[in-house]
């Protein structure tokens, strides 16, 4: 039995094509894998505090030395760490905005990278000061996005700071197992649109299901 963590970053509902196909994965993951325990966080429409002053001084202060009141300064991202840290696999439906990921995401992924829980830094190792602490663990991201050729070899790829940053950051903390399902073309509609949501369909049902030999 895994720990599935399912994350949805769109501030749209019903017409969140992210949202959509992020649970249609679940919900063919749950076919394949019914004991699996799923754990759902939806930063696009119950989003996550940004960090300030006293998170910052939390952060990186010794838990040992944590006063009451910097330990509640953390207190919201010490759940979302435990939270983020109790799943083997994770499946995060994300739009692109601006070339980028939705300011939601990036508040919850600036909670959860976390020093001493899930990157380790070690200043003695100058060339190597940076240790991932989240290992052996699997994601899934499906991506949409309005326009297109913003993917390999597209006409915008050198503009994609949405999916390139997520496999930087997600592979700084030691997730380097990352499948992408790409969907673009939400703003072009028709017959594109319907054509990239069929691919996008295709790639989840075969991802879903091929878990065990990936
Ligand atoms: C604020 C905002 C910014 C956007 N920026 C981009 C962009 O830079 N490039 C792009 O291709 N699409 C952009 N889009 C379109 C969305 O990526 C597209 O509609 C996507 O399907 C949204 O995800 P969702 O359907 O899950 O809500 C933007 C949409 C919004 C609302």
């Amino acid at each position: 039995m895994a720990n599935l963590l399912h994350l949805d970053a769109s501030p749209r509902n019903q017409r969140s094509h992210s949202r959509r196909l992020s649970g249609e994965f679940i919900k063919a993951w749950k076919q394949f894998y019914p004991n699996d325990k799923i754990t759902y966080r939806d930063v696009g429409q119950n989003p996550v505090p940004h960090v300030d002053e006293a998170w910052i001084a939390a952060a990186y202060t010794p838990p040992e030395q944590l006063t009451p009141q910097l330990r509640e300064a953390i207190r919201i991202s010490d759940y979302l760490v435990d939270e983020f840290l109790a799943a083997d696999i994770y499946v995060i439906g994300v739009p692109m905005y601006n070339l980028s990921i939705p300011s939601t995401l990036k508040a919850y992924i600036d909670q959860i990278v976390r020093i001493g829980r899930t990157f380790a830094l070690a200043p003695e190792n100058p060339a190597n000061p940076y240790q991932p602490l989240v290992l052996g663990k699997k994601m899934f991201i499906i991506a949409t996005r309005g326009g297109s050729g913003f993917g390999v070899g597209g006409q915008y790829e050198q503009m994609n700071f949405q999916t390139p940053y997520l496999a930087a950051v997600f592979g700084f903390l030691g997730i380097t197992d990352i499948r992408f399902v790409e969907m673009e073309n939400d703003e072009l509609g028709g017959q594109k649109l319907a054509e990239a949501l069929e691919n996008a369909r295709t790639q989840i049902a075969q991802l879903a299901g091929s878990f065990h030999s990936l």
